[in-house]
């Protein structure tokens, strides 16, 4: 026999990065973190334990051969966009879907198949859709059913920014100091339960989904480094690292002080900052990340140019040469204009504030 499901999850944006560790094992980090979940950057996942493979042959598997190649050693098979993947990726999922099958009782090997709306080596496919997505699908295929809260725990433990990619629109990744307590929430029941009202009848729900990233896209090539790898160095030798968790404290305040006033302008300037603050860590690192290129540089300065107009837009950056702009859902289509008049020759797209992570088939 055999236990199937089908999960969907959107990749998530940050506001206020999460960059750097406390605990590298459990993914605990160093500051809380906010983001924008977004449509048309998703993954889709199938996940299968073959029950009819007995733990016993598991265990022949995993020792029948001596290579170390993590291929070898995994009972597990990874699909992504119709690729086989071994080595690297497939370790990373196969460590996953242990904690699943130590959850569950269910001590089978697992097939994953998943989807992504943009191919996986575009530099814009996140491992933030890909484990909220096999979170979802891998707990359902096993029987489980979990809460967000746990679902966001799980994903977390995948990569630190699934655990965002659970909600819709606006969520908080609270930092914590353990397993049960870093976990991400929508934005609108962390303000409830701060008691805090929301301006003119608007719900912080409402507010995140009137928002909109759009995407420059400068390269599509696989980063030279990754953004765990960077993130590492950053806590360990940059200078600015200790100031950066401190400001980030500041401006995960300020970003809620400004969803609950409903300020898009407030959020987006703090939104900006808080990016350069955090490249600002990784390039003071030893050896520097640098992931600009000189199009990179272009693009930002075309942000600048297009808010010199009149128009809300504000850039952020992830860990790769692409830029993002955070806008209203009403100015995304004018904005997003502007920035095709100056830069004609670069593919620019709106992504609309998007759904939480769902279960689309199950059996
Ligand atoms: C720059 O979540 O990819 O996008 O936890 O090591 O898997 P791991 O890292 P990951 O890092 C994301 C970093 C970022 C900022 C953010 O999304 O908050």
């Amino acid at each position: 026999g055999s236990m199937q499901a089908t999960a969907s999850a959107n990749a998530n944006i940050a506001l206020v990065k999460y960059w750097g560790k406390a605990d590298e094992s459990l993914i605990i980090p160093n500051a809380s973190s906010l983001s924008l979940t977004v449509d048309g950057l998703s993954t889709t996942t199938q996940v299968t334990f073959h029950t009819d493979t007995s733990s016993r042959d598991l265990k022949s598997i995993h020792t029948s051969e001596e290579c170390s190649d993590a291929s070898a050693t995994s009972p597990d098979t990874l699909i992504i966009d119709g690729e086989r993947h071994q080595g690297k990726a497939l370790h990373r999922v196969s460590s996953f879907l242990d904690r699943i099958r130590e959850l569950s009782g269910i001590h089978a090997p697992a097939s994953v198949i998943s989807h992504n709306t943009v191919p996986y080596a575009a530099g814009l496919a996140s491992s933030a859709s890909a484990f909220a997505a096999l979170a979802a699908a891998a707990s359902r295929a096993a029987g489980l059913n979990l809460d967000d809260r746990y679902l966001s725990r799980l994903a977390r433990c995948g990569s630190g920014s699934a655990s965002r990619s659970i909600y819709a629109g606006l969520a908080v990744w609270q930092a914590g100091h353990d397993d049960a307590t870093s976990y991400a929430e929508p934005i609108a029941s962390l303000l409830e339960s701060n008691g805090e009202s929301v301006a003119a009848g608007r719900s912080a729900h409402d507010f995140g989904m009137q928002l909109a990233m759009i995407v420059i896209l400068i390269s599509d090539k696989k980063k030279a480094v990754s953004s765990r790898v960077a993130m590492r160095r950053s806590v360990e030798t940059s200078p600015l690292y200790g100031s950066w968790i401190q400001s980030c404290t500041d401006d995960l305040q300020q970003a809620i002080t400004a969803v609950s006033r409903g300020d898009v302008e407030m959020l987006g300037v703090v939104t900006e900052r808080n990016s350069y603050g955090m490249h600002a860590t990784m390039m003071t690192a030893q050896p520097p990340v640098l992931y600009w290129q000189p199009e990179t540089v272009e693009a930002l300065h075309a942000v600048e140019d297009v808010r010199a107009s009149g128009l809300g837009a504000w850039s952020t950056m992830d860990a790769g040469p692409n830029v993002k702009v955070l806008t209203s859902a009403q100015d995304a289509v004018h904005v997003c204009e502007a920035l095709r008049e100056r830069m004609p020759q670069r593919d620019i797209h709106i992504h609309m504030a998007g759904e939480g992570v769902r279960i689309l088939d199950q059996h």
